[in-house]
Order: C-alpha cells, then sequence, then structure tokens
C-alpha cells in the first residue's frame, strides 16, 4: 500500500469510528432519556403507596392489606364520607390526571384544597419533581372510566354504604 492509500485508510477509519461514536452516544442520550422517565415514574409510585392515596382511592384497598392489582388503583370509590362539610366521594384519579396536563397539575397541586377527608396539605408540599412524578405514575396507569357518586351537601343523606365522621363540638 503506498503513502497515498495509507492515508486514505486512516481517514477512512476514522469515519467509521466516529459515526460508531456518534450513533452510540446519541443512543444513549434516548436511553437515558427513557430511563429516567421510568425512574420518575417508580418514584411516582412509592409516592402513592407511602402517601395512601390508594386507601381511599382504591376500592377494598386497605381491608385487602394493599394487595389490590395495580390496574385497579386509584379509580375512585363509592365509599362516602359523611360530616359536616357532607358527604365526599374519592375522586377516579386516573380520570382526573387524564383531564389535566402534567404542566395543569404542578400549578394546582402547590395550592390544591378540597374537603374532608382528602389530605391536601401533603399534595400541597410536594416538590415540583415529585408531584411531575405522581402525575406520571397515575398517567401510566392508564385512564379508566369509572363513576363515583356526586358531592352531596351536609342536608342531604347520602345513599349506603358511607362511613360518618363524628366531629366533637367545639
Ligand atoms: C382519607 C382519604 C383520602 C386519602 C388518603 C387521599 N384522598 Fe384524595 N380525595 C379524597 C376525597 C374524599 C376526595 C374528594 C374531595 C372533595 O370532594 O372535595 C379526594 C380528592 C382528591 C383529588 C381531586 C381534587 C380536586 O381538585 O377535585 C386529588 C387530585 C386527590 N384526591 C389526590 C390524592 C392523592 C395523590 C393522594 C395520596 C397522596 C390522596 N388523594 C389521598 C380522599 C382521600
Amino acid at each position: 500500500m503506498g503513502r497515498g492509500e495509507k492515508a486514505i485508510m486512516n481517514v477512512k477509519n476514522c469515519v467509521v469510528t466516529c459515526v460508531v461514536l456518534s450513533v452510540s452516544l446519541f443512543s444513549s442520550v434516548f436511553v437515558f432519556a427513557d430511563d429516567s422517565e421510568k425512574s420518575s415514574e417508580m418514584r411516582g409510585k412509592y409516592l402513592v403507596e407511602f402517601g395512601g392515596c390508594n386507601d381511599c382511592h382504591t376500592t377494598g384497598y386497605a381491608p385487602s392489606g394493599g394487595a389490590t392489582p395495580e390496574d385497579q388503583w386509584l379509580l375512585g370509590d363509592s365509599l362516602g364520607y359523611n360530616g359536616p362539610w357532607g358527604t365526599t366521594y374519592p375522586t377516579n384519579l386516573r380520570e382526573y390526571f387524564g383531564n389535566l396536563t402534567e404542566e395543569e397539575w404542578v400549578v394546582r397541586a402547590k395550592t390544591l384544597q378540597t374537603r374532608p377527608p382528602m389530605p391536601w396539605w401533603s399534595i400541597n408540599v410536594l416538590t415540583e419533581e415529585d408531584a411531575r412524578a405522581v402525575y406520571r405514575f397515575v398517567r401510566s396507569l392508564g385512564v379508566k372510566a369509572n363513576e363515583v357518586p356526586a358531592y352531596l351537601p351536609p342536608d342531604q343523606v347520602p345513599a349506603l354504604p358511607y362511613l360518618e365522621w363524628h366531629v366533637p363540638a367545639e
């Protein structure tokens, strides 16, 4: 091989190496993005489990000791919570988040306030990252319809089943 040919081979090798390098760099960026999306979802699952969201928002979750399969999580419940505020029903969160963008949720989570017994103050303290994680996890479960009864004001007696909260007089 002459000197000229060798030089051409070197350039060719270099080009091949560069292409291989850049393709692998490019794909590792994508793998990384995919991983961080997945780990945000996993963190969301952890927050949902530790935050007790299923205790109220998933039918039968607490009585089963947390054994309800994940595909039935957070579909809301028709077990009412009756007290001086009227009767509230845990929202179907899979539909709720399906009707919100992640950005809308990030803003809403900071100021969310509901009737009892929803612990809305726990949502207010979520960092932006954790609010996103909760959103991503719930969205990963998929939107699924499941109608829960509408809120009833204090002067209306709810149909069974409901839990009655007796609040001591001040
Ligand atoms: C003690 C029961 C209980 C627990 C625990 C609970 N929720 Fe709720 N949640 C409710 C009830 C009841 C409502 C409906 C409140 C109303 O009608 O004002 C509600 C409503 C909501 C709403 C809808 C608010 C809106 O704008 O209408 C969101 C979002 C929500 N809960 C998220 C969560 C998340 C996330 C968790 C876990 C960190 C959680 N909840 C834990 C009972 C609960």
